[in-house]
């Protein structure tokens, strides 16, 4: 590209919207988490395709997970399970019954966990059509049919294009898997993620060949800790909550009783018990291994992904002053990406990749759209 053509392109980019020039300021190059994720071998800001490009194809499935790749992410997310017969998979829920139709294919099991499913039984079902119905005006016939992946299906395509992303690993539900930590070890290792990768062509992105190519993820303090003893040189990530087994909250009373009728309105009303709660929270995860912290975090328009506000910057700076760096999940849109960016966050996890692309002036080369097409979708 041509510097004439470089410079049309910034400015195109940086009018698009107020929120860039905030952003840029936020991101501004002193940023001590812009240190911290060097230092641990991340990129940064990270881009964290949360499911894959979620947003625009039913989570955790092949066209999320190549759109995500294809649009320029920084990392795809999973979530990690495993079969009755002990293969890893990429799955959010304990249940199947919101993405896929376990209901039709095995009526008297719908309820059951994943785990009591093998793997061929789980390779039966569809898990599109769910997203079809669900969100009518981003549908595709295409997506009526796709399957779970497993993990090894999602490192192919983490591997299989021109741009090298990273995999950003969540054990989910962990005490229902024992020695998952050791079998995802074992996993990475067998596929050559745990050593260095080959580097990506330039100009494309390259997170796979950093020290920061897999990044461990995990709301439990036990499972940390496991992946910490399996994985010590692998940066890992503690995910923040206010509640149960959590970070301790100043009241505790519960949604039912606590007269609103927007549970987003509910999570956004919890605060922490008090700063030396945060910071017992933060010290922990540093001492147990963890690189940073995944806070839930506030949007302003609500919503069933707007939880609590752990990222006030007050957090932030003493999360940053603890050494940690913060990935803030799950954020679709510019003026929470705007807000968040300014109260000092390295990145988030998003269902829109080419939203944050966007934010972050680094826009994916093409279209949601046209690159589902020319994948198939
Ligand atoms: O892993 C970060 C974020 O994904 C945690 O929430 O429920 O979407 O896995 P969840
Ligand atoms: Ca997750």
């Amino acid at each position: 590209m041509s510097s004439f053509a470089s410079l049309t392109r910034l400015l195109t980019v940086t009018t698009l919207t107020g929120a860039m020039l905030l952003s840029a300021t936020a991101m501004a190059s002193g940023s001590p988490g812009k240190a911290l994720s060097e230092k641990a071998g991340l990129p940064w800001p990270a881009v964290i395709a949360h499911r894959g490009a979620s947003f625009d194809a039913p989570e955790e499935t092949l066209p999320a997970f190549i759109l995500a790749r294809e649009l320029g992410a920084d990392y795809l997310e999973l979530d990690l399970q495993r079969s009755k017969d002990g293969v890893l998979l990429a799955l959010h829920d304990d249940s199947l019954v919101r993405t896929t139709n376990i209901a039709e294919v095995f009526p008297a099991r719908a309820q059951e966990p994943v785990s009591s499913f093998t793997l061929a039984e789980l390779k039966q079902l569809d898990a599109g059509s769910w997203f079809n119905k669900a969100y009518p005006a981003r549908a595709r016939d295409s997506y009526a049919g796709l399957k779970i992946l497993t993990l090894d299906e999602v490192i192919d395509i983490a591997e299989g294009g021109a741009n090298k992303p990273g995999l950003y690993i969540e054990t989910k539900q962990p005490q229902q898997f024992p020695g998952i930590e050791a079998d995802l070890k074992q996993a990475l290792e067998k596929r050559g993620w745990l050593r260095e990768r080959p580097a990506a062509a330039p100009g494309q992105v390259n997170v796979a060949q950093l020290p920061g190519r897999v990044v461990l993820q995990t709301f439990d303090k036990t499972s940390l800790q496991l992946l910490h003893k399996e994985m010590p040189q692998v940066p890992k990530v503690l995910l923040l909550w206010i509640g149960q087994g959590a970070i301790a909250p100043k009241s505790s009373v519960a949604f039912k009783d606590s007269g609103f009728k927007d549970k987003a309105a509910w999570y956004a009303s919890q605060e922490v018990k008090s700063e030396a709660e945060f910071a017992a929270w933060i010290d922990w995860a540093k001492a147990n291994g963890a690189i940073g912290t995944g806070p839930a975090s506030r949007l302003a328009d609500g919503g069933e992904q707007s939880y609590m506000d752990l990222v006030k910057p007050w957090m932030n700076t003493m999360t940053h002053a603890k050494g940690l760096i913060i990935h803030p999940y799950t954020v679709d849109n510019a003026v929470d990406f705007n807000a968040i960016s300014a109260a000092g966050v390295d990145g988030f996890f998003t269902n829109r990749p080419a939203q944050l692309l966007e934010f972050y002036a680094r826009p994916a080369k093409e279209t949601v759209d046209s690159l589902l097409k020319r994948n198939g979708y």
